[in-house]
Parts: C-alpha cells; structure tokens; sequence
C-alpha cells in the first residue's frame, strides 16, 4: 500500500461521512415528530447504522490517516446531532406562532363541568317509591302498549263505557292500545301470582288530551294492596302515612265520594295545602290551593269483586284497596310550578332549579 492510495481512500471515507450528514439532513427535513426523527437518527448513529457501517473502514487505513478519518466521523455525528436538535426548535417555534396567530387568550377563566341533576318529576317518582317502599310495596312496571282487556275489560270497564271511546284512547295497530293508566300493572302482577300483592306501579301514560294542564303523556304512579280483610281503614291510613311524608308531617286527607269502573267505593284524594296549611286568612289568598285550603292528588277505592274474579282471585276471600296519582301534579304541587309544559321543555334554566341532593 502507497500513502497516496492509503491518503485516497481516507479521503473517500472522510467524503462519505460528509455526504451521510447531508443526507441526513435532506431526510429529517420533511419530518414533523421528534420521535420520527429520533428513528432516523438510528438509522445513522445506531448500532447498526450507516456512520457505524463506515466506521468499519478506519481499521484498513493507514495508522497515519486514521485520526483524520476518526475527526470526519465525529464530525458528522455531532452535525446529525445538531441537525436534529435545529429542527425540533424550528418545529416548537412554528407551534408558538400557530397558537399566536389562533389568539388564544390564556387568560380566560375555565369553562368547567356542570354536574347535571335529576329531573323533577324522577325526583319525585323516587321520593314516592321510596315512601311506599318504606311501607312493604314493591315496584312494578310494564310495558306501555296494552291489550285492551288489561287496560279496560279486566278492569271492570266494558266495552261501551265512555273511557274506551276514540276520544280518550290512543290505539295502535294490531288491536292495541297506549295504556290509559298504570291499572294494567295491577292486572298482570295478579294474572301472575296468588294474593297477598302489594305494589306500586310507577310509569307513564297516554290519553288524548292537549292543553296547560293537559298532556297527551304522563308519569303517573298507582299502588294496589289485595290480602285478605284489608279495609277502607287501611287504604286512608296508608295515604295519610303517604301525604305526611310527601308534603310535610301535619298533611291531613279528605276523602270524597267519586266513581272509578274498577273500584268500590271510589274517593277522590285531596291532600290539605302544606303552604297555607288551610288557615284564614293565609288561605285566602294562597296560590296553591287558591283558597280551598285542599289540593286534589288522585283517585282511590276498593278493589271492586270483578276485577278480583277477572284475575281469578276468590272475591269472597280476599279485599284490596287500590289508589293513583298523576306524578307531574304531585311535582307541581310540592316545587310550586304553575305550567305542566315546564316539566317537558327541557329548559336548562328550570331544570337547574332542581338540584340533586
Ligand atoms: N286508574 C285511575 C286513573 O288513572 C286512578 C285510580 C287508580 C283510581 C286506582 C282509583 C283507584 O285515573
């Protein structure tokens, strides 16, 4: 080996590494991630990478020309090196002018997450299945497309009583109807099973009715209590221990005498106003009541025989008392809200008003 060709082949190695920085730097250009730059940078100064392979080539040389050759390698190493570090402040400085240039006011207070917050007529559905809970009944649902012997026949409502008129009734194709209450509950927990039964059937309902006090689907909640010798005594004993809790520890009930197909006798529920708690001259004036000094809450009675023999039970065994409540009503009362729509707006400003506790 002449110097001259140990010199030329140090200069061919001293070249290729002066090339292998400007190749570097041609394919980090186009890059945009660090950790994609980083993966290049492997391909060069790694293990096995391109400088590493060059390298290689420093122990054919001459001794003489090796520490030129060893520079030239360290050389490109810090340039990909340098390379990489420039670009990753290019790209830092670019996002700074994007966020600059988006104004972006750091400054700003937060927006933070509002907790949402039951719906007041859940609230008040769970309020009231937990004061009945309290009491040994049990929920029940079902569905809300009935038969027409569920919702009517079984329940002691005939074919041409006005109920069942198109007036009233949703019906559904197939010969179904929307269930007009949540009676029918009562019929399929009895078809079920033998007495004793005692539940609550909270759910919603559909009638054909459209107007400020009226609308055509409602939640209502009706409670049923069939054993044996249970009397008018205890359906009053179990609304009073209801209406207490509900609206506050001195509510008193008035029963009045009324007219349900399903039961007898039938009472209309009044609850006495928890606002003006009936007394002159507050009474006079008080918005809830507007001076009755009662607030109507439902209907009620004893189970009538045929509505006991239409599930199979023995009439002559077993009596029941059975009540409902429309659960927007109750909601109105208790919160002191005037428009039945309110409660389906879905206006976040009433709803807020409600506050889950
Ligand atoms: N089912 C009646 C209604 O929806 C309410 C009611 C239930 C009345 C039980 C008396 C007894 O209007």
């Amino acid at each position: 080996m002449t110097p001259n060709e140990g010199t030329s082949a140090a200069q061919d190695l001293i070249s290729a590494f002066e090339r292998l920085t400007a190749e570097f730097a041609a394919e980090i250009a186009s890059l945009s991630s660090e950790q994609d730059m980083r993966a290049v940078q492997a391909r060069y100064l790694g293990k096995k990478g391109k400088a590493t392979e060059l390298m290689k080539g420093l122990g054919r040389l001459a001794p003489a020309d090796r520490p030129a050759v060893g520079e030239s390698a360290n050389r490109a190493r810090a340039a990909i090196e340098q390379a990489v570090q420039s670009r990753l402040h290019d790209l830092a400085g670019a996002d700074l002018a994007a966020d600059l240039e988006r104004k972006i006011d750091v400054t700003l207070p937060g927006r933070g997450r509002r907790a949402g917050t039951l719906h007041p007529l859940t609230r008040v559905r769970l309020e009231i299945e937990q004061i009945f809970h309290g009491m040994g009944f049990e929920v029940r649902t079902g569905p809300w497309i009935e038969t027409e012997w569920n919702n009517f026949d079984a329940l002691n409502t005939p074919a041409d009583h006005p109920a069942r008129d198109m007036q009233d009734t949703f019906y559904v194709e197939g010969g179904f109807i929307l269930r007009s209450h949540t009676s029918p509950v009562q019929i399929r927990t009895m078809l079920a099973g033998p007495p004793p039964v005692k539940i609550i059937a909270p759910g919603n309902v559909f009638r054909r009715d459209d107007d400020a006090t009226h609308t055509p689907m409602f939640p209502q909640c009706e409670g049923l209590h069939v054993d044996r010798n249970v009397s008018f005594e205890d359906l009053k004993a179990t609304l009073i221990a209801f209406v207490q809790r509900f609206f506050g520890p001195d509510t008193q009930i008035r029963l009045r005498p009324s007219f349900f197909p399903f039961t007898e006798p039938s009472a209309e529920v009044d609850a006495s106003c928890f606002l003006c708690e009936g007394k002159q001259p507050a009474r006079s004036t008080c918005r809830l009541c507007k001076g009755t000094g009662w607030l109507e809450i439902g209907g009620s009675g004893m189970v009538h025989p045929n509505v006991l023999a239409a599930v199979g039970y023995d009439k002559y065994d077993v009596t029941g008392f059975a009540f409902g409540m429309g659960l927007s009503r109750m909601a109105m009362l208790k919160y002191g809200v005037s428009d039945l729509r309110l409660f389906y707006e879905n206006d976040l400003r009433f709803l807020r008003q409600f506050p889950t506790s």
